[in-house]
């Protein structure tokens, strides 16, 4: 039997997602991509609240998107994962994550033992003395609550990824200019401020679509689902009256508002750089009229990104519409990328 491909798996709030990528002649070819939806509360910002929930989900989604392989890359997308840049000493690699636990106790948010600590280099001083990096530093807890509700399914973690690194590799325009990619999820929005696919920044804002929904609702005294809808339909659109606009921009504001301080905050420090464009992915990119808005807002230029100019596609007559992948496929497509 043909060796199978690791399965890129981005668990969400909303939805899980899995991508199957095979290396072809030109580069990866998108194989296989399914969805399932998810009950709310099931899973939160990355944390899995409902195992059971998760474990059947993650069964119907192998079988009903005939996914072959059982290897994946799992995907974290969690607020309280810290990365942050650090220099330290030039050892070999295997060496240096060895002994992290003991270089970074002290800027830790979670004690050592809750994190999963991980360097990423970026590059050697010139003297060669230091290595200058990413600290990532996930809560192994909510990972380990991921890897077992998978291995619940029948399935295995090879491999576990910052979602942020996967839409690093699936959704950046390399040209020279700061860009930054946004992921705006349901509970969780995730910030790469990248350099020519070099890393600045990397972080998850705990807000998303769904707290924007909840503050429609509050305001016009609608139900969630209703709410929801409104969101959906209208938007940022004047043409959905001007009065519903104006209650979605409110409700966008704090989301907005802390997106631009992420960059604010380039703009200061050692190697201060300007964010150029933003390339919008996830479900709460579809927001009508969110692009200008931001474009206006952030007097940045504003795309959606577009994560299926990084596989070629096979045809598939079951598979979803590439509006669809493009909105929704970007961290599992990345997560693949990263395994090739
Ligand atoms: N057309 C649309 N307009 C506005 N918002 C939308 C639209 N379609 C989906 N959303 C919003 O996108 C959000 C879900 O996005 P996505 O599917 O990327 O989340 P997720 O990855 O499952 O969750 P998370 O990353 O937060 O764990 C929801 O808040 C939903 O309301
Ligand atoms: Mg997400």
């Amino acid at each position: 039997m043909a060796a199978t491909n690791l399965i890129g798996l981005d668990i969400g709030s909303m939805s899980i997602r899995a991508v199957e990528t095979a290396r072809g002649k030109e580069g990866p070819v998108l194989a296989n991509f399914g969805e399932v939806p998810l009950p709310e509360g099931a899973v939160q910002a990355g944390v899995i609240h409902d195992e059971k929930v998760v474990v059947a989900a993650l069964r119907h989604l192998w079988s009903s998107a005939k996914l072959r392989g059982r290897d994946v890359v799992l995907g974290v997308t969690n607020p309280q994962t810290v990365v942050r840049e650090l220099s330290l000493p030039n050892l070999p690699l295997r060496e240096l994550r060895k002994s992290l636990p003991f270089q970074v106790r002290e800027m830790l948010p979670l004690p050592v033992d809750k994190s999963l600590l991980d360097f990423f280099p970026l590059e050697a001083s010139e003297d060669g003395k230091t290595l200058r990096g990413l600290l990532i530093a996930a809560p192994k807890e909510a990972v380990l609550t991921a890897v077992h509700a998978i291995e619940q399914a029948g399935l295995h973690v090879a491999r576990v990824d910052l979602a942020s690194f996967a839409l690093l590799r699936a959704a950046s325009y390399l040209d020279e200019k700061v860009e930054a990619i946004v992921d705006i999820g349901a509970h969780a929005t995730s910030v790469v401020v990248h350099h020519d696919g070099s890393p600045l920044i990397v972080r998850t804002l705990p807000r998303g679509g769904a707290e924007i929904t909840e503050r429609i609702a509050a305001r016009v005294g609608a139900t969630v689902p209703e709410a929801e809808s409104i969101k959906c339909r209208v938007g940022l659109l004047d043409d959905g009256g001007p009065d519903t606009a104006a209650v979605v921009r409110e409700a966008i504001r704090p989301l907005i508002s802390e997106i631009g301080s992420s960059f604010t905050y380039l703009t200061t420090g050692d190697r201060q750089a300007r964010v150029a464009r933003v390339a919008l992915s996830g479900g709460g990119a579809q927001l009508p009229g969110l692009v200008d808005a931001l474009r206006q807002q952030l007097d940045i230029d504003v795309v959606i990104a577009d994560p299926m100019a990084r596989v070629k596609e096979r045809r598939q007559s079951k598979r979803p519409g590439y509006d669809r992948l493009r909105a929704a496929a970007a961290v599992s497509i990345g997560l693949t990328l990263g395994a090739a």
